[in-house]
């Protein structure tokens, strides 16, 4: 099987976890001699090659990371200059991963990828879903190896059938919501370890305000 992977993430291929995802993605897929091509939105250039390929082949996978809980701009774009296609067989599947660790934050995005193959003359071929992946550029190469794994192994479950069985893609995407007892020791000790490793990203990015600054405050609080 030959298999078109579009990327939709904004952050160009070497700083994107998308990206790095396509990578393990790719490696199990492979396995058997199934081949694959890529073609990332980060780069305007190949839209062109990207399209071609959505119209000239029969199994498309979109992988993206989650923004504001949907799919990132540049892919709504992309998205939108696609020409439906009239009887296809082509199968549309997508990754959508995260930076927060709980499966539900994508269940709205999933329900519209969901609707999105009809519209382009597509078949559904289901939605892997997958959270905490915010730190997967930062870790070492053993943790960051650790935690491709799980997408190596999908991409053998993609070879051998064509799509993301639910019952598959459910066990996958877990947590679906964080337990409660968990909730409890982030918010006791969890939320200042995080802010400390948020404060030093933020720094070493170049901000110099406060990460919980909130500007706008007071026109909430004394509306004009
Ligand atoms: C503008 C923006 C919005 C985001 N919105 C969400 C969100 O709603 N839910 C979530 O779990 N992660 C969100 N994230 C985190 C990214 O999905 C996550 O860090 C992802 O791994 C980035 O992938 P990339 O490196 O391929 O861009 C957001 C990140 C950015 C920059």
């Amino acid at each position: 099987m030959h298999l078109v992977i579009i990327s939709g993430a904004t952050r160009p291929q070497p700083k994107s976890n998308t990206a790095k995802i396509i990578a393990a993605f790719q490696k199990g897929f492979e396995e058997n001699g199934n081949t694959t091509e890529v073609w990332y939105l980060s780069d305007r250039k190949q839209w062109d090659n990207a399209k071609n390929a959505f119209e000239s082949n029969e199994h498309i996978l979109i992988a993206f990371p989650l923004y504001a809980e949907n799919i990132p701009g540049i892919m709504l774009e992309f998205l939108s200059g696609l020409k439906p296609k009239h009887n296809s067989h082509t199968k549309l599947a997508f990754i959508i991963q995260g930076g927060f660790p709980e499966a539900c934050q994508s269940r709205c995005c999933e329900a519209y990828l969901k609707m999105l193959p009809a519209q382009l003359g597509c078949e559904y071929a289901g939605t892997l879903i997958k959270g905490d992946m915010f730190g997967l550029g930062m870790v070492d190469d053993k943790n960051r190896e650790k935690m491709l794994a799980p997408f190596v192994e999908m991409g053998r479950h993609f070879a051998e059938k064509s799509c993301f069985e639910k019952y598959v893609a459910d066990a996958f995407a877990t947590p679906e919501y964080m337990p409660e007892k968990q909730i409890r020791m982030f918010n006791m000790i969890g939320r200042h370890i995080s802010k400390f490793f948020m404060g030093s990203i933020a720094k070493k990015l170049g901000c110099k305000g406060n990460l919980y600054d909130k500007p706008y405050e007071s026109s909430v609080n004394n509306p004009v």
